[in-house]
């Protein structure tokens, strides 16, 4: 049999070519990476966990029509999805102050905010993924206006939704980041939800003693980081067989 293509690689994931045009088959690696990858782990089991997590999301988000590259899960691994045409851009939403958010502004972690605050990030590793206004967007081309309001109402939909998921199994969503990919249709252009949803891309505290369950347990050396997402799949009744 013929290898499989290796479309790109990741520090999370492997793209290969998908059984039909416009699919790609999306592989999780056990592979853990902060701070753009200067500190570096394998988690045996993360990518078990995350793809089945990510699957959860996906297919609960295009429940409530909210629409994502996700096609289904193929095995423990990995998943086929929608070929997109990624957009440069990492959509952050927050809740609660957390992370870049309280260092940068000095607001203690956990701090509520007075409503979701959505920020944006230029997608480059050399450049360590820099926070990034709607003016830089629209003046480099990344996105036009009616893309930034479009991803805006996106990222906001996603909020609500995990947000509820979360919250019935006595998780707070602190924060999240989301990617988006463009599909076309004609001439015509949607905007759909890529990537991964997963503990990997959320802050997620537990609501009674603030435990977190989340990539920050690998980050700040705070436990064991498979221990974390299998509780997090336990609670939302996901956990995958023989993770
Ligand atoms: O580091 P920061 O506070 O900006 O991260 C906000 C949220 O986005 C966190 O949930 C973090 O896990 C996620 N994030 C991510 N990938 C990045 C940067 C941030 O998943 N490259």
């Amino acid at each position: 049999m013929a290898r499989r293509k290796k479309v790109y690689e990741g520090k999370a994931k492997i793209l290969y070519e998908g059984p039909e045009p416009g699919t790609l088959v999306q592989y999780f690696k056990d592979d853990a990476t902060a701070f753009n990858a200067e500190k570096k782990d394998v988690i045996e089991g993360k990518g078990v966990l995350n793809n089945r997590l990510s699957e959860f999301f996906m297919d609960g988000l295009a429940s409530a029509g909210v629409p994502t590259h996700f096609i289904k899960r193929i095995n423990m691994r990995e998943q086929l999805i929608r070929a997109v045409e990624i957009v440069p851009l990492e959509v952050i939403v927050r809740n609660r102050a957390a992370g870049s958010l309280s260092k940068r502004l000095g607001i203690e972690e956990g701090t509520p905010l007075p409503r979701p605050i959505v920020e944006f990030c230029y997608k480059d590793d050399k450049l360590g993924d820099p926070l990034v206004t709607e003016e830089h967007i629209i003046a480099f081309g990344w996105a036009s206006q009616q893309d930034l309001d479009d991803m805006v109402a996106l990222a906001l939909r996603v909020n609500d939704f995990l947000t509820g998921v979360f919250h019935a199994v006595g998780i707070r969503l602190i924060d999240f980041k989301i990617e988006i990919g463009r599909i076309y249709d004609g001439d015509f252009q949607r905007l759909i939800i890529a990537d991964e949803i997963s503990p990997d891309s959320c802050r997620l505290w537990d609501v009674k003693t603030n435990q977190k369950l989340d990539k920050d347990v690998f980050r700040h050396d705070l436990g064991n980081l498979a221990d974390a997402y299998t509780e997090v799949a336990r609670r939302l009744g996901v956990l995958p067989r023989n993770a």
